[in-house]
């Protein structure tokens, strides 16, 4: 795996050579290859498409000829130039030879472009077709439309490239469950992944909402579980009770539309791995089939509404001949090696009040770990030692019929099943472990390779998941850390990017959440880490945007937006901006006036006065590009400086999520003090702290101002969102002290708050009192109380008397 050599000097002087190359279009030069190549030499002269041009494929395979062929067909389409089809050798010049050699890596190739021949040289057809790919990027962006646009510039420029992958697995999940996509949108998908030279098309085809395949020994899983009458309206947690659509939602796929798509995906060097998942995830299988629960006699809805649900897969006889009924027919569909299996998110309450399920435990002898497991670490219950039979039950039917499995890394709890391949998304842990007991991983770690989380401002994107990934984050990931030892390596296979679409209604929604930090990720697979350099990934990504355009996929336009941030730099915290546009300037106001070109051009980081109103674009000449983006910023004596917390911010934590690892809060250390307040578009900037008789159901912010100063005002704000248990301070105290250690009261108020019936309120409160001079100051946040009717964060307990957390953005002293 992964023998290419690869010259990271070449590809950094790339962007030297070619700045000969300045064409009409606005980008910088014309070799915008994603992913980058991992060896190119930019070369002079050009390579003219004519009718005189002939496609020579002299002793090629007809799988080769097929690719020469569709070469010649959207030349001809696009351009209305024809190119001549040649099984001759001796052609006369000008021609673009196919020439298949021994020896080169499977998805490699060579690409040798000189102003009268072009070579394409591989060994196998996948290389050719990815030369093919590389080809098209060097054609003007119009070659991925529909249309035929003859004005064009139909030549390429002189390069020699030598290529091939650094990761053979090189992925796209998409969700279908959550919301349908129609069939010709997996057709455009599939072309988005080719395009960029991923390989692996993951179809996550059954869930809690909806069973989107057909399957014809049980037609109920698509009569019934492929529909659910409505659809929760709104983030998840913000209203109390939810609030759905009144809609049906529903779709499923034939097995004709399956076949067709798989032959398609196929015929683009594609693989399609069909997720079928258990044993949670599967309320709408056991809505079709309710013997398949624990509770056969419940009726079962398939949900309309998100999250982790307790019904799932009794471990029985007839649910294990029902899987494996299922799995006869996806495996006539799907030639892929791999099954995934899913393996995720499967609460066990189910089980452990099931009497088959405990006697199923007694007879197999499970029993709880008394000493930690050798893969991951941890002591296991019985329940999850009995997923572990689920799974290793599931993956020897499938090994008998010749295929392997793949899980999400819920699966290495309770044991991992024999040949298992761990796709590692609650961080990088799982997928870690597992190649260091000699399995195979795929990382896709959520905190850069979930694409359903927010890749712009919270405060004004469309409503995400939550979570916070900006393509610069994505693109940053590498799944090889640094001290991996080699044997580990290897066992990494891959990485993948996830479009779960709770929060994507639409072909719109999907392209926007996917595109463009999808093309970061395809990048990341192909490309060595070494060879990857973010600037020089921006200048590419300005020629796909304009691919894009001609594909009509709508991605996220961010990239040409000023991104705003605060950062301290030297103890002093500052506002930096940011566009991934090159070569944009920006330009800013702070009084929330339209930046023109006469604005403050940005230049460096700078320090803001009081409380201002900034906004910012990118701009090329007087032109703004993208839109103006904006944030309310508020500079105090605290802005930039460290705090301590008790009880530490930090939610779910005996969850499925470790503190550290927070779906959607602030976990920062600055987030209290970064000069920037929560707001009620999104959860992501609040900083959350579950307050309980533990810590006296107070929060203590503590800080050192680290040298004695005057103030007289203490700002807060805190959340109110009880349909995700959050109520605001209902009380504050101030305390300071001139050492850090004796404080005294000097500010005290309650307060008597409104709150509407439904939704997110953010409440900003100001305490003021006497100028005090001091140097440490302590805010003390009283709880908001308890809840009853707020929702409990996946657990059903609604009517449970809970006590509420507090979500805390920003603290200020003035
Ligand atoms: C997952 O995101 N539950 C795999
Ligand atoms: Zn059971």
């Amino acid at each position: 795996m992964r023998k290419v050599v690869y010259l990271s000097l070449l590809t950094g002087l790339l962007f030297l050579f070619s700045s000969c190359y300045h064409t009409t279009k606005e980008t910088v030069n014309e070799y915008n290859i994603i992913p980058l190549p991992n060896q190119l030499i930019t070369k002079d002269g050009r390579f003219k498409l004519t009718d005189k041009v002939s496609v020579v494929t002299a002793d090629c395979s007809p799988e080769v000829q097929n690719i020469a062929d569709s070469l010649i067909t959207r030349i001809q389409n696009i351009s209305g130039i024809t190119l001549q089809s040649s099984k001759q050798a001796h052609t006369d010049l000008p021609a673009i030879r196919f020439l298949t050699v021994e020896g080169m890596p499977k998805e490699g190739y060579k690409l040798s472009i000189m102003p009268n021949e072009i070579a394409l040289t591989a060994s196998q057809p996948n290389g050719f077709y990815y030369g093919l790919q590389t080809i098209y990027q060097l054609l003007p962006p119009a070659i991925y439309g529909k249309e035929l646009t003859k004005q064009q510039d139909w030549s390429l420029p002189a390069v020699e490239i030598e290529d091939a992958p650094c990761f053979a697995y090189r992925g796209l999940m998409l969700d279908v469950c959550r919301h349908f996509s129609s069939i010709d949108y997996i057709y455009k998908f599939i072309d988005m992944l080719a395009m960029h030279k991923m390989n692996t098309f993951h179809w996550h085809l059954t869930d809690d909402q909806g069973w989107r395949i057909e399957i014809k020994k049980y037609p109920k899983l698509t009569e019934v579980g492929s529909k659910r009458k409505e659809t929760l309206v709104d983030y998840y947690y913000v209203n109390w009770p939810q609030v759905f659509d009144g809609k049906e939602h529903g779709g499923y796929y034939t097995q004709e539309q399956i076949k067709d798509v798989v032959a398609y995906a196929a015929s683009k060097y594609i693989t399609v791995i069909p997720e079928i998942e258990m044993p949670g995830h599967a309320i709408a299988a056991i809505a079709s089939y309710s013997e398949l629960s624990c509770t056969p006699d419940t009726t079962y809805d398939v949900t309309g509404t998100w999250g982790i649900f307790k019904q799932v897969y009794c471990p029985k006889e007839e649910t294990f001949q029902f899987l494996e009924g299922v799995l006869d027919e996806v495996i006539e569909l799907f030639p892929s090696s791999y099954i995934h299996i899913g393996g995720d998110e499967c609460p066990k309450n189910a089980w452990k009040d099931c009497a088959h399920c405990q006697s199923l435990i007694k007879q197999l002898g499970l029993k709880e770990d008394i000493t930690p497991n050798t893969v991951d670490g941890k002591k296991h219950t019985k329940e999850e030692k009995l997923q572990s039979y689920f799974v290793t039950r599931m993956e020897k039917y499938l090994n008998s019929k010749g295929r392997n499995i793949i899980g999400w890394d819920e699966i290495l709890e309770g044991g991992l099943a024999p040949n298992a391949t761990v796709m590692s998304w609650r961080g990088v842990q799982g997928g870690i472990n597992a190649a260091k007991s000699g399995h195979d991983a795929i990382m896709t770690p959520s905190l850069y390779a979930y694409l359903d989380q927010y890749q712009e401002e919270p405060e004004t994107a469309p409503t995400t998941i939550g979570g916070y990934n900006t393509l610069k984050k994505t693109y940053s990931y590498n799944p090889i850390p640094e001290d991996t030892d080699e044997a580990t390596k290897e066992h990494i296979i891959g990485i993948q990017g996830n479009i779960w679409t709770e929060y994507m209604q639409n072909d719109e929604r999907r392209d926007y959440q996917a595109f463009p930090r999808a093309i970061a990720l395809a990048e990341t697979g192909w490309t060595w880490n070494v060879n990857k350099n973010w600037a020089n990934f921006c200048q590419r990504m300005v020629e796909d945007f304009e691919r894009m355009d001609a594909m009509n996929v709508k991605a996220c336009r961010s990239f040409f937006d000023t991104y705003i941030n605060t950062r301290v730099y030297n103890d002093t915290l500052k506002v930096i901006l940011e566009s991934f546009y090159p070569n944009a300037k920006i330009r800013y106001t702070l009084d929330g006036s339209i930046p023109t070109a006469k604005s403050p051009l940005y230049t460096a980081p700078f320090v803001w006065e009081g409380n201002v109103n900034l906004k910012a674009a990118a701009f090329k000449g007087n032109k703004i590009q993208g839109k103006v983006t904006e944030k309310k910023l508020y500079s105090n004596f605290i802005a930039g400086k460290q705090y301590t917390t008790a009880p530490k911010c930090g939610w779910m934590s005996g969850d499925i999520f470790s503190e550290n690892d927070v779906l959607g809060a602030d976990t920062t250390t600055l987030g209290l003090t970064n000069g920037k307040r929560g707001n009620i578009a999104s959860l992501t900037p609040w900083v959350a702290f579950k307050l309980n008789e533990k810590c006296n159901n107070e929060l203590v912010f503590t800080i050192d101002l680290e040298k004695t100063a005057t103030i007289s005002a203490v700002t807060f704000g805190t959340l109110y969102n009880p349909a995700f248990r959050i109520l605001p301070a209902s009380a504050v105290n101030v305390e300071v002290s001139p050492d850090g250690k004796e404080y005294h009261p000097i500010a005290q108020a309650s307060y008597t708050r409104e709150y509407p019936e439904q939704g997110r309120k953010a409440f900003t409160d100001t305490v003021k009192f006497t100028p005090t001079e001091t140097r440490y100051v302590k805010v003390i946040l009283k709880s908001g109380g308890t809840l009853k009717n707020g929702i409990v964060c996946r657990k059903d307990t609604p009517d449970e008397i809970i006590p509420s957390d507090m979500y805390v953005d920003e603290i200020e002293i003035y």
